[in-house]
């Protein structure tokens, strides 16, 4: 068993771990790594709501954990980022539903589609990725303010090192659309939201930390050419190496033995780590990976600067002011 490694994996981390009465919201839990993120949380007592946009597929992930954990207390709600009408009613149910939220795993993602735009006309990854989890955030701090301490952990990728945000247009509106320039942006922007966040709600007892959580094989590819896969496995030169005879388990494909692949549940686990580990107490606004902070995201991920610049813009792109 490894603590802190590429092969450590979502059981290792929750080793002896109690989250009786810790309260979790997983966004993207519908499969994947959010999936498996649920399953390992609620496994350990925590009760976990599951978002995500497809009833069907969240009633089909409850099952799965429910078969796994008998006692699991899971529930599913509806919830499209791509939407922002959608992001502000599930946040308006889970306002008047709930009293407080302890954990937000901001999980849910899109990667590398062909052109696409959300229902109110941003680009698809960067309004999914980013901008649907700032306004679902926000709307969700005062739940999150009762819960502290509290942690908001936002799944990015070593995929930032892509590319910077688009300042001048970050929604393709008069650039040509790139695919991966966009996913890159938009876990840049998971980056930076985690800075300004934990400026913010810091001292409020609310952290904030962004994660990457290797590479594995999920729905997340169903757009990759072999190109595609080639280049994000020369990316990671050899980190998270799936060991001979290890098979992925939760809920998703396996591996399939790749060079530079993790399996579901050593992907899931730097999530599960940033949202309980106690050596990660009391801060945040940094970059997990392999369940540590050993690896450096870009220097334009972290900078402060740019972290209130997308604040601002993300604000006047959602048509919303936050007071904290
Ligand atoms: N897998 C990797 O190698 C890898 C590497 C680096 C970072 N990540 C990040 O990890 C996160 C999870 O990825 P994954 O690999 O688990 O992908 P996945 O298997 O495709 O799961 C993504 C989840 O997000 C949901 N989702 C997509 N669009 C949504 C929307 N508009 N509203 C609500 N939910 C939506 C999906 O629902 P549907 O099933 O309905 O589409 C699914 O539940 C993503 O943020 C991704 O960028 C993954």
């Amino acid at each position: 068993m490894a603590t802190s490694g590429p092969t450590t994996t979502t059981e290792d981390v929750l080793a002896g771990v109690d989250l009786a009465g810790k309260r979790v919201l997983v966004t993207g839990a519908s499969g994947g790594l959010g999936l498996e993120t649920a399953r390992a949380l609620a496994s350990h007592g925590a009760e976990v709501i599951l978002a995500a946009r497809d009833a069907a597929k969240t009633d089909a992930a409850l099952r799965t954990i429910r078969e796994q954990v008998p006692d699991a207390k899971v529930s599913g709600t509806d919830l499209d980022l791509a939407s922002l009408a959608s992001v502000r009613a599930c946040a308006a149910r889970l306002r008047q539903q709930l009293d407080r939220l302890d954990l937000l795993i901001n999980n849910a993602g899109v990667m590398a589609c062909p052109l696409a735009r959300t229902a109110d006309g941003f680009e698809l990854q960067f309004g999914t990725n980013h901008l649907g989890h700032f306004l679902f955030t926000g709307l969700l701090v005062p739940l999150l303010v009762t819960g502290a301490p509290a942690r908001v952990v936002n799944l990015s990728s070593d995929g930032h090192m892509l590319s910077d945000v688009h300042w001048d247009d970050p929604s393709f509106e008069r650039h040509d659309y790139e695919k991966w320039a966009s996913y890159g942006q938009s876990k840049t922007a998971n980056v930076l939201f985690s800075v300004e966040l934990e400026r913010r709600l810091g001292k409020k007892g609310v952290h904030a930390w962004a994660v990457h959580p290797g590479m594995i094989m999920t729905d997340l590819g169903r757009h990759l050419t072999a190109d595609d896969v080639a280049m994000l496995q020369s990316m990671t030169k050899g980190r998270g190496e799936k060991k001979d005879g290890e098979s992925s388990g939760g809920g998703g494909r396996a591996g399939g033995g790749m060079p530079g692949f993790k399996t579901i549940p050593q992907g899931a686990a730097t999530s599960v780590w940033a949202a309980t580990a106690p050596e990660l107490e009391g801060r945040g606004g940094g970059y997990l990976a392999d369940c540590t902070e050993a690896t450096k995201p870009k220097p334009w991920a972290l900078d402060a600067v740019s972290a209130g610049r997308l604040w601002a813009i993300s604000e006047k792109m959602v048509g919303e002011t936050f007071a904290f």
